[in-house]
């Protein structure tokens, strides 16, 4: 089974102009984990980075563990391919170590990543995930990708894949957001239970405009306990709970700072403190699609 290393680079909103510097260095001190996506709009420029860093001898395509995601528009049976093909092309790759539904519902194929209707409600395709899946089995069966997952699935929706009577690919991961204030717990039980590991996506909270993560006072004391940063402390979080963390940066001595965590514990009183900050804040809940048949979070888990 493909083993996924504990914290990789996020690239969601890392613009394609800045984008390949972020990638260099991120390689350069030691990521080998990418989590990208069609959806990005910018795997040609980290493709460009990777292509350069393995000319360069600084790695092999080997030791990378390059992960990209199929998106809504594309989950007919017959689409999955060329889909998987575009973001390998841009990519610069042979093959993904990883490639993911990106989230449980399908929309209308077309040019539009998010196709809307008069009132602004997303346009669903008739497809269902247990269809798509089929084509994404196929993948791994062409080797296109060693490995495929999820994101964005609920427990209903992970348990109706699992139980598929021709399952022949189990996932290897539920990509989910998760940071103190979305600690997921019951979650993350559901899928260790099944041999389903976990990532965390929007570790820190995303970006400021959101949320203040990073200021919360119970954070930054144990950031100030251990002489680390708040972001520090809530990878680490992660990492202790053997969650596979991506934060994102595009700035250099962050992308530093956020993959220096190997070097420090946190204690069993610090994880319960991390954990209590659950309010079950959920930041990402792309509201245009929330009407849709298969809209994951409705329930609670
Ligand atoms: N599967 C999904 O549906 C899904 C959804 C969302 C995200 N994701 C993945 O998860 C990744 C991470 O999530 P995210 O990008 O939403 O949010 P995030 O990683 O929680 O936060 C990124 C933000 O934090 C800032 N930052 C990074 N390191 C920092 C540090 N050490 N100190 C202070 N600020 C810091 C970044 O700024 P700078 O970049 O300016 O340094 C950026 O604004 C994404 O990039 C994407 O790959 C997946």
């Amino acid at each position: 089974m493909e083993t996924i290393p504990a914290v990789g680079l996020g690239t969601w909103r890392a613009s394609p102009v800045e984008v390949t510097n972020a990638v260099k260095v991120a390689i350069d001190v030691g990521y080998r984990h990418f989590d990208c996506a069609y959806f990005y709009h910018n795997e040609n420029e980290i493709g460009a980075a990777i292509a350069s860093k393995i000319e360069e001898g600084v790695v092999t395509r080997e030791e990378l563990f390059v992960v990209s995601k199929l998106w809504c528009t594309h989950h007919q049976k017959s689409l999955v391919r060329s889909a998987c093909s575009e973001s390998l092309k841009a990519l610069k790759l042979d093959y993904l170590d990883l490639y993911l539904i990106h989230w449980p519902m399908g929309f209308k194929s077309g040019d539009e990543d998010l196709p809307l209707d008069n009132n602004g409600m997303v346009i669903p395709s008739e497809t269902n995930f247990l269809d798509t899946w089929e084509a994404m089995e196929d993948l791994v069966s062409a080797g296109l990708v060693k490995a495929i997952g999820v994101s964005n699935f609920n427990s209903e929706q992970l348990d109706r894949l699992l139980s598929k009577p021709d399952l022949r690919v189990k996932p290897l991961t539920n990509q989910i957001e998760c940071h103190p204030y979305l600690t997921q717990e019951k979650l993350i039980r559901f899928c260790r239970d099944r041999d389903v590991c976990v990532t965390a996506y929007r570790p820190l909270g995303g970006s400021k405009e959101t949320v203040t993560l990073l200021e919360d006072p119970v954070i930054q004391r144990i950031a100030a306990e251990h002489k680390k940063s708040p972001a520090q402390i809530l990878i680490r979080f992660q990492i202790q709970r053997k969650v596979i963390v991506i934060p994102k940066s595009i700035t250099p001595s962050r992308i530093r700072e956020n993959f220096q965590v190997f070097d420090f514990e946190l204690t069993e009183q610090d994880m319960n403190d991390l954990l209590a900050l659950n309010k079950n804040l959920r930041l990402a809940t792309l509201p245009t699609t929330k009407n849709h048949k298969d809209y994951p979070f409705y329930i609670e888990y």
